[in-house]
């Protein structure tokens, strides 16, 4: 079992010399941080104002359009263009016989699997052909009168159908994406001996799909061989590296640049084919090109959560200790794949548990290829893990709570027992269950009526604690403003607020003097994709780092110039107060800062702390009511408890828990992509029939309760990441109050009304 999500793969290529600042002391009490503060581009962001990289339009650009296989598994016979190159407004029409577009795609170790236009489609929506025209109604009136022969083949969409013996085979090697990935510790056989109780189910979640509200997109310009692209992206740093290798080009000729994003949930963490194909058609133009995907092509070619089926046993004693847990995973990577899509960490680490076995298969299927999801793999392994601890705490007549509560960990169990930094899982149980109510919850009467009622909970944590490095500049200006220059994109979480935040406690300077550059390989720094739940703990500690550099040249500065020892000095409010008589001096009266005109510091995040891991915890509580007579499923409140550190900015804090929450709703509930079994094709590529919760859906009441330890060892700033932990044990605790409710579990996912038929009838109720 990988250990770290798929961020260690994705981001392989990046080294970097870690030369650390020197680590600043934890803060005390702080001014700024932890204030319900406004967002800083609130306004912009909600009145229409914020640029999004669609909203550009450069000179002369064009615009380009793709034609897509329509069928699940085809190779290309013959590409005719003739029709497409007469059409009005044409510009140029690219195929894979087109020599500047024969880029290799999907690399593995035994080369590539595939191409930019692939001659062997094995997906309905994989690109084939593209055009550009100087408007994009004629670029796509120009890309459907392509034609394209087209050899059709078997194939298969269904991951356990795939593993049948004579399923198509999406992959000449077969359908199995490398032998099954093995993580094991203890002896299982022992640990089921020794158990007083052991239980085994079948676990499924659906394929989910990120539909960010900013759909994908690029515009791409050349400049002799130095390439600008402006892009929807969750890291430009890292779509830099992606883009050299593909166009052979240094470094530094690449300008890779991230606006304001509507969205990004994981989809948006790797080069598109889209932003290599409008850089062929703009340097065979010689003219900037602009593609942005419908909303179906977002459906189909962008990524996607996979399904799961995970079969899960596990053994445990009378007085609730966990003995043995072993588990089978397998899901479908789609037609291609770069990485293990499901993920059995928590089986591993949430619980003490001395005996434990996993086993992950991924598998190929005729569809597109899966990306990490927000908290890729956890939220499906929950849903089978936290299931499996609620059916035992029932067997065995114990509270749930009381069952989590009698087995945490006090280990990193999966890293070879090295300690937790801090784990506040046993606050995230005592003090979520308090909030909510969890007793008075549980003793309620279900109700004897159609209408029935119930409470579960579920833990979660998450494992990835952070790349290594990030490096931000901040520059105070002769009138006493700032600029913070930061590599990180704000995929809309707010992380351009938190960072504000963390530069006016460090230097006394309101957050509206601060102007924010980000996400610009051309003007700041490196920063990791902003994924992983790792953005607040990568850069605010080197935002910190760069402040208190600049607060450190500014008071020395002012010493000298007010003859005060430089301990007396503080800085508030933009001005430098003395601590004798309270006198203060704004920032821009100081001669000596109008002289220089600018003061720089730049700072680097400290390592990793050594033999210690820094990891998220969580809480989640859940009261439903279930319609026996309709099916449908009510979710009448939520309580999230989580420990992520700090909680250094309450008000995008709970946006996160929230947000989090609504996901898991919806792979609780409504979401599912649905395959055609018959023609291969995805059937709901819209919102109106792939269901996202809406806001009638979503609880009017959730509570987002952060358990604020402040971790002094992971970072200067204490905070641990949050973004995905808040949606990884939603799901199951509702599927946990649905049981509560109807006295039978439902296992597989969603849990539509026909579920809860299929499962009432089951149960012979
Ligand atoms: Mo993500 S899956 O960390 O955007």
């Amino acid at each position: 079992m990988r250990t770290g999500g798929p961020y260690f793969m994705q981001t392989g290529a990046v080294t970097l010399a870690n030369q650390p600042s020197a680590d600043l002391p934890a803060w005390g009490e702080t001014r700024i941080v932890g204030k319900a503060l406004p967002r800083v581009d609130g306004y912009e962001r909600v009145s229409g104002t914020a640029i999004y990289a669609r909203d550009l339009a450069l000179p002369g650009m064009l615009h380009g359009a793709i034609v897509r296989c329509p069928h699940a598994n085809a190779r290309v016979k013959k590409v005719d263009v003739g029709k497409a190159e007469k059409m009005p407004g044409v510009r140029a029409v690219i195929t894979g016989d087109t020599a500047a577009a024969k880029i290799p795609w999907y690399l593995t170790d035994k080369g590539p699997a595939s191409w930019l236009f692939a001659p062997h489609c094995r997906y309905e929506g994989e690109e084939v052909a593209a055009v550009a025209a100087d408007t994009p109604e004629q670029a796509q009136d120009a890309a459907r009168a392509v034609s394209v022969e087209y050899e059709i083949l078997p194939f298969v969409v269904d991951h356990e159908k795939a593993l049948e013996p004579g399923a198509p085979a999406v992959q000449e090697g077969g359908n199995r994406f490398g032998e099954p990935s093995v993580y094991q510790r203890g002896d299982v056989a022992a640990g089921f001996a020794a158990a007083d109780l052991v239980i085994e189910n079948t676990y499924r979640t659906p394929t989910l799909l990120h539909t960010p509200m900013e759909v994908h997109g690029s515009i791409v310009q050349w400049d002799g061989d130095r390439l600008t692209v402006w892009d929807t992206t969750q890291g430009v740093f890292n779509r830099r590296i992606e883009l050299a290798q593909m166009f052979k080009l240094p470094m530094s000729s690449i300008r890779v640049v991230s606006l304001y994003m509507g969205g990004g949930f994981g989809s948006k963490l790797e080069v598109g084919k889209y932003t290599a194909v409008a850089a062929v058609l703009a340097r065979m133009t010689g003219r900037p090109v602009k593609i942005f995907l419908s909303r179906e092509e977002t459906f189909l070619c962008v990524g996607n959560r996979p399904a799961n089926r995970i079969w899960l046993k596990a053994g445990v004693k009378k007085d609730g200790t966990l003995t043995a847990l072993e588990a089978r995973f397998s899901g479908p990577t789609g037609a291609y794949a770069t990485w293990d899509v499901t993920s059995a960490y928590q089986i591993a680490d949430l619980y003490l548990c001395p005996n434990a076995r996993t086993e992950e298969q991924s598998v190929f299927v005729n569809a597109g290829k899966a990306r990490p999801m927000r908290a890729p793999g956890f939220p499906s392994c929950s849903w089978a893990l936290e299931q499996t601890m609620d059916e035992l705490a029932a067997k065995l007549g114990m509270d749930p709570v009381e069952l989590r509560l009698k087995n945490i960990p006090t280990v990193s169990q999966i890293e070879k027992n090295i300690p937790y930094t801090t784990t506040g899982l046993r606050q995230c149980l005592a003090e979520g269950a308090k909030a909510f109510g969890w007793n008075e919850a549980r003793r309620r009467p279900k109700g004897d009526g159609y209408v029935r009622r119930g409470s579960g909970m579920a833990a979660g944590m998450w494992g990835w604690a952070g790349e290594p490095s990030a490096i931000v500049i901040v520059k105070l200006l002769a009138d006493g403003s700032v600029n913070l220059n930061m590599g990180a994109s704000d995929i809309g979480t707010g992380t351009k607020t938190v960072m504000a935040m963390v530069v006016s406690e460090e230097l006394g300077v309101p957050p509206e003097k601060i102007a924010i550059e980000y996400a610009d390989t051309a003007t700041t720094q490196y920063a990791p994709d902003s994924g992983g739940s790792q953005t607040v703990l990568v850069c605010a500690p080197a935002v910190r780092a760069a402040a208190a550099a600049v607060k450190a040249e500014l008071l020395s500065l002012a010493a000298a110039e007010l003859s005060q020892p430089v301990a007396t000095l503080r800085l508030r409010d933009g001005t430098v107060e003395q601590a004798k008589d309270g006198k203060r001096t704004p920032i821009p009266d100081l001669k000596s800062l109008a002289e220089r005109q600018v003061l720089i510091g730049i700072g680097r995040r400290a390592p990793h702390p050594v033999g210690k891991t820094a990891l998220p915890f969580a809480a989640q509580f859940a009261e439903v009511e279930v319609d026996t007579r309709t099916g449908a499923v009510k979710v009448l409140r939520m309580v999230a408890a989580h420990d992520s550190g700090r909680a250094m900015s309450p008000l995008t804090y709970e946006n996160q828990v929230f947000g989090g929450i609504t996901m898991g709703l919806g792979l609780a509930l409504t979401e599912q992509r649905v395959m055609d079994r018959q023609t291969g094709k995805v059937v709901n590529v819209n919102w109106h029939d792939y269901k996202i919760p809406t806001a009638l859906d979503v609880p009017a009441s959730l509570a987002c309760l952060p358990i604020d330890l402040h971790d002094t060892e992971c970072n200067s700033v204490g905070a641990k990441g949050l973004g995905e932990p808040a949606t990884i044990p939603a799901a199951a605790a509702i599927a946990n109050a649905v049981c509560d409710a109807i006295g039978a579990r439902v296992f597989d996912g969603p849990i539509t009304p026909a579920r809860v038929f299929e499962t009432l009838a089951r149960k012979g109720a």
